[in-house]
This record gives C-alpha cells, sequence and structure tokens, in this order.
C-alpha cells in the first residue's frame, strides 16, 4: 500500500480503525441505545460505566472519568505514545505508515522484533524436531497418532536437551538476551551467572495469534515429567486471557458454520483438526475470560464445549460457560465418557462416533438441571427444592419468552412439581433483578403509567398562573452552569460527557453568556486537539481564550478550589439536572401558555403538543428522581 503523509495518515488510521471495533478487541461491549457499554479495562468494576459512542467515535468512562478516541484508547491499553498508538493501529489496518518517527515508534519496533524472535524461535524448534535429537520427539507424536502433515500445519517442534541451545545459538545471530527474555525464551540463572533456556527437552507446541503470528509456546514433557505442560510466561504479546490455541486454523471454518468447538488441551484441538473437525479451538487450561468470549462472539454464534468429564463439571468451567452464555454464545456441553478427553476418544472411537457426540449435546440449560438434579435427586421435598432453588436463576435469565417457557414445563414435568409453582419462582427472580437493574441504571423503564393528562395540564396552568416564571435565570442554573465550567476547565476530558448530559443543547443552551463563550471555546478547542491527535494540555488552557474579559473569568474559575474527584461526579449530575430540569420547564409552561390560548379560542390542541407535554412531565419527575 502506498504511503501517505502527515495530517492525512492520522485521519486515514482513524478512518479505518473504527472505535467499536478496536475497543471490542479489550472489552466486551454491548449495545444500548445509540452507544456501547462495557466493563471499563482501565478501573476495576462490577457494573458497566464504560461506554463507546461509534456515532462520535469516542469512549467514555463514568466511572473513573477516563475517555477519548481511538487513539487515546490505544495509548492508555497499550501503554503507547501518540506515534506508538498510531503505529499501532495503522499495522491493524495494513496501513503503512511514512518512515518511523525517531523516538515515538520505539514500542512498535520492539514488538515487529519481538514478533521476529518468536518466529525465529518457532522455527528453530522445527529445526531441531527434525534433526538427529529430535528423534525421541518424533517418535513420542507418532505414538500419538500424529500425521506428518498435522504436525506440520500446527509447525510442532521439540527443544533440546542442553541448558543453553537456543541461547547459544540465538546470542550468535546477534540477538539481544534482554529481547530472548521479553520473549519468554530464557530465564536469568538464579546465582545470576547468566541466562538459560527456559524450554528443555520438550515438545513445544506454538501458540499463535488469531493473525498466525507466534506469540508464545508450550512444551509438553516427552516422559511424566513435571510439570507436563510449560507455556511461556505472559510477555507484551503473549496475553493468555485473550488467546485461542489454533485459532488462526480455526478462524474461518468457524465463521462459515457459526459454530466454534472448544476443547481444553493442545492435543485435543490437534487430534480434531486431524480427524477433520475444522473448528476446533483449545482454551489452555486456564479458566474461560471474557476476553475469550468476546473473541469467540465475533465469529460464532453457538459453542460446543468438549471438555473431559473430571474438568467439565468443575465450577471454573461452569463459570466459563456462563462467561460465553452471558456473551450471547448459545452453549452446548458434550458429555464424553469417563476418563476420555476429545483426543483419546477420537483415537480410540473415530470421527463418527464423535460426530455422534456432537450432536447429543446438550444446551447450556439442560446440562446445568441434569447436573442439579443428579446433585439433589427428586426422591425428597427437600431435594426438589433445592434443585429448583439452584435452577431458577438460570432459568429467569433466558430472554426469550417462548424458550424459557418451554423449559419450564420441561423441566417441572422432570423434576415432578407443578409447572405454574415454577413459573411462578422464575417470574419472582426476573422481577426482583428487574428491580435491581433499575436502581443500578437509573432512568429509561418506562413501565409507569402515563396519568391523566388533561388533569395534569390543568393543574400546571394553575401552577404557572401561581408562580409566574420570571425571564430571569433562577441562581441554581447560573450557579450549575457556572460549576460545570469549572470542571471542564479543570478537567477537558469530560467534556464531551457533559455535552452529552446537556443535549440536544449542549454548551449552546447555556444562559449566562460568558459561561456559554468559555465552554463553547474550550469545547472546540479541545475537539480540535484531539482530532489532530494532540493531546489537550491543560496547562495552556487560557491561550484558548482571546479576550482579556474572559480570560480573567477563566483564571478565576480555574483558581477558585477545585473539586474532589470522587465528589465531582455528583456534583456534575446534579448540575446537568438543574440545567435540564430548568430547560424542560420552561418549555412545558410556554406549552401550558399555548394550550390555554387555544383552549381560550375553541382552537383544537394538536395531539403532538399534549404529547411533548407529556413526555416532559414524565423526563422532569425522572430527572428530579436522580437527584
Ligand atoms: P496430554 O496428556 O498431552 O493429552 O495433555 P492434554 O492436552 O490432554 O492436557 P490436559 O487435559 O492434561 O490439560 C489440558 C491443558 O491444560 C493442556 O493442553 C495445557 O494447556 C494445560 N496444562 C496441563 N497440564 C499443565 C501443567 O502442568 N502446567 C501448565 N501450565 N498447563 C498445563
Ligand atoms: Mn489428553
Amino acid at each position: 500500500m502506498a504511503s501517505v503523509q502527515g495530517e492525512e495518515v492520522v485521519d486515514r488510521v482513524r478512518q479505518y480503525n473504527d472505535i467499536v471495533e478496536v475497543i471490542t478487541d479489550y472489552v466486551a461491549l454491548k449495545r444500548s441505545g445509540k452507544n456501547y457499554f462495557g466493563l471499563c479495562p482501565f478501573h476495576p468494576e462490577k457494573t458497566p460505566s464504560f461506554s463507546v459512542s461509534p456515532e462520535k467515535q469516542m469512549f467514555y468512562c463514568f466511572g473513573c472519568q477516563t475517555g477519548g478516541d481511538v487513539f487515546s484508547f490505544i495509548m492508555k491499553k497499550e501503554g503507547l505514545d501518540f506515534r506508538g498508538a498510531l503505529e499501532f493501529l495503522a499495522d491493524r489496518a495494513g496501513i503503512e505508515l511514512p518512515q518511523p518517527g525517531s523516538a515515538g515508534g520505539q514500542a512498535s519496533r520492539e514488538r515487529q522484533e519481538l514478533y521476529r524472535v518468536l518466529e525465529g524461535a518457532a522455527r528453530y524448534f522445527e529445526n531441531l524436531l527434525r534433526s538427529g535429537p529430535g528423534e525421541p520427539a518424533r517418535r513420542y507424536l507418532k505414538d500419538r497418532g500424529l500425521d506428518p502433515e498435522t504436525v506440520e500445519r500446527f509447525r510442532l517442534g521439540y527443544a533440546g536437551r542442553s541448558w543453553d541451545g537456543l541461547l547459544k545459538a540465538f546470542t550468535r545471530q546477534g540477538i539481544e538476551l534482554a529481547r530472548l527474555e521479553q520473549a519468554g525464551l530464557i530465564l536469568p540463572r538464579r546465582d545470576g551467572s547468566g541466562y538459560y533456556d527456559r524450554f528443555r527437552d520438550r515438545v513445544i507446541f506454538p501458540i499463535r495469534d488469531r493473525r498466525g503470528r507466534v506469540i508464545g509456546f508450550g512444551g509438553r514433557s516427552l516422559n511424566d515429567g513435571t510439570p507436563k505442560y510449560l507455556n511461556s510466561p505472559e510477555t507484551a504479546l503473549f496475553h493468555k486471557r485473550e488467546t485461542w490455541y489454533a485459532l488462526d486454523l480455526a478462524r474461518e471454518e468457524i465463521r462459515r458454520t457459526g459454530t466454534v468447538l472448544v476443547v481444553e488441551g493442545y492435543m485435543d484441538a490437534i487430534a480434531g483438526h486431524q480427524y477433520g473437525f475444522k473448528n476446533v479451538v483449545a482454551s489452555l487450561g486456564t479458566s474461560l475470560t471474557l476476553e475469550q468470549a468476546r473473541i469467540l462472539s465475533t465469529l460464532a454464534s453457538e459453542v460446543v464445549i468438549s471438555y473431559d468429564a473430571d474438568a467439565a463439571g468443575t465450577t471454573a468451567t461452569m463459570r466459563g460457560l456462563e462467561i460465553l452464555s452471558k456473551q450471547g454464545l448459545r452453549v452446548r456441553v458434550v458429555t464424553l465418557p469417563v476418563d476420555a478427553d476429545p483426543d483419546s476418544f477420537l483415537r480410540s472411537s473415530g470421527a463418527e462416533a464423535f460426530k455422534g457426540l456432537l450432536a447429543g449435546a446438550l444446551p447450556l440449560v439442560e446440562y446445568r438441571f441434569r447436573r442439579v438434579l443428579k446433585k439433589h435427586g427428586t426422591s425428597t421435598v427437600e431435594g426438589k427444592v433445592r434443585v429448583v432453588r439452584e435452577i431458577v436463576p438460570t432459568l429467569a435469565e433466558i430472554e426469550n419468552e417462548v424458550e424459557r417457557s418451554a423449559y419450564i414445563e420441561k423441566f417441572s414435568h422432570q423434576l415432578g412439581v407443578r409447572e405454574d409453582s415454577l413459573r411462578h419462582e422464575v417470574g419472582k427472580y426476573r422481577q426482583r433483578k428487574r428491580q435491581r437493574r433499575a436502581r443500578t441504571w437509573g432512568p429509561g423503564h418506562r413501565n409507569r403509567k402515563i396519568r391523566n393528562n388533561r388533569d395534569e395540564h390543568r393543574n400546571e396552568q394553575i401552577m404557572a398562573a401561581l408562580t409566574a416564571i420570571s425571564e430571569k435565570t433562577p441562581l441554581a442554573v447560573q450557579k450549575a452552569e457556572e460549576t460545570l465550567v469549572r470542571l471542564v476547565l479543570n478537567r477537558p476530558e469530560i467534556i464531551e460527557r457533559i455535552a452529552v448530559g446537556l443535549s440536544p443543547d449542549g454548551f449552546e443552551g447555556f444562559e449566562i453568556e460568558s459561561y456559554r463563550k468559555i465552554a463553547g471555546l474550550l469545547a472546540k478547542a479541545y475537539r480540535d486537539s484531539i482530532a489532530a491527535g494532540k493531546g489537550f494540555d491543560t496547562r495552556q488552557v487560557l491561550s484558548v481564550f482571546d479576550d482579556e474579559q474572559t480570560r480573567s473569568l477563566v483564571s478565576r474559575l480555574l483558581i477558585e478550589e477545585g473539586l474532589d474527584r470522587l465528589e465531582s461526579e455528583k456534583v456534575l449530575n446534579d448540575c446537568i439536572i438543574t440545567i435540564k430540569v430548568h430547560k424542560m420547564k420552561k418549555r412545558r409552561f410556554e406549552i401550558t401558555r399555548i394550550i390555554a390560548e387555544r383552549e381560550g379560542k375553541g382552537v383544537p390542541i394538536e395531539k403532538e403538543l399534549l404529547e411533548e407535554y407529556q413526555e416532559l412531565s414524565r423526563c422532569i419527575e425522572e430527572m428530579e428522581r436522580q437527584r
């Protein structure tokens, strides 16, 4: 691809890196209205306050107030400077950059070098497997039933017995020790006298990312040595939480069929592929993570899990299945015979038998029900109560009503309890969950019934007449505008958040002219600098304003005691509410006036007007409740 220059490059890279797509590589996002929400990757939290706007191509966390565009996200997440983030995103989009900047490209160049080192190591291990000393490993793989083509396809290798085979070979090539250590290939000796190879006398399974680049290794002992498997440590490139073994090879098939088969071990994945199941990936023996689930959910709609019988039942596994299912994936569980894993089953019984097992895989709900049944039994009332208690949350989580109902019917029969009592329990649970959610997420649930609007607007007329709203801006609103201006001056990064909060008018809607001006100029300067890929320097905030009067007002606002970070969130919300409620009341008063006028003249009142009135009343009530 031809190289492009300067600002154009930044724009181009931005254009080819949709913020939602980029962030979904790190955060599981769910759409809700215009925006996406997820758990913030920058601070620990249990309920999502991290939001991404596809429209604005910005992200913002309501919890930790981190926000920005796609570049700021990558800078923060990957620990890069702007140039590094630019290179990272260019690389992601396959855009060629003009020659790398002198200092900034450092991080990115280091990553590239790590990839090269790991690729070299993979080749080194592959060669060793083919060499004389690789004979035991070759025999081992043959004994385990692997074809030469499979060995090649998975790029299996062998790490020799020596303590420094790789170390010597690579330093001869001029590769720095630091680099080898960063790649997880060597370890410092405990006595401080140099380094030694991490992998020795093991069959090597290169671990590749989605694009097929080697990012780490697993090494299996040829005999009963411990540990059985040794894996690369976490490195700049290898993140276990977001890695699936064999995903590079399985990816197309997963996409084509919409189904992914998840197994536990390297050998299970490899055997799966050799026996013609091309959609198999392995989880590498750790419990499933949100990141892994998210990756699958972008490729497939269904996951079939085939763990060995011991592993399948564990709490860790169940939690993993939960994570997958929460990610919107349909989950089914294969039951293997005791003591079998997919690899051993395929070898002993063949592909057809395995297909049979896959066909009989139970949907997660049913799998869970069977387990609970088995655990508590149904012969006693106590057992039944326990089964119900444990299965109700699962049933309650099924969003599709027909499906939920069908399972309730089925399970109540199998359990020998009345269908309507199980239904009742599930209903109760759902109700409680809804209430919890409403509390967490605040308004947005329009389940309150609209009151008789005629009565209400007559009331309002009287009220309005009594209150006689003055043209003057109430003091509370003036104060609220001032506080918001002070907040954005101190922390321009929350400017979008506030602008959104004040929509549709944004800062334009401020009633005090000087505040409107300050907020407007600041917002513009902030957006310009973000768009130009420069961070916004708070220290130069004054230079945004050109007339002396504004500058001194700004200085005053800046100098006056700043707000504490923790309390500012609450203050900010209150200010936004004050301003919005004021606006809505003004508009509602306006409508009241129009309605009164029409009624006076006997002119019919438009339905839209009444609806707007109702909507305003509803919003006002809702907002005031939030205080
Ligand atoms: P084989 O005995 O070679 O068939 O192994 P397997 O692939 O069946 O592995 P197993 O079911 O014992 O474990 C599943 C996965 O867990 C392996 O593929 C490894 O990724 C991981 N694992 C197993 N044992 C160890 C260990 O001792 N250390 C580490 N770090 N990982 C392990
Ligand atoms: Mn096995």
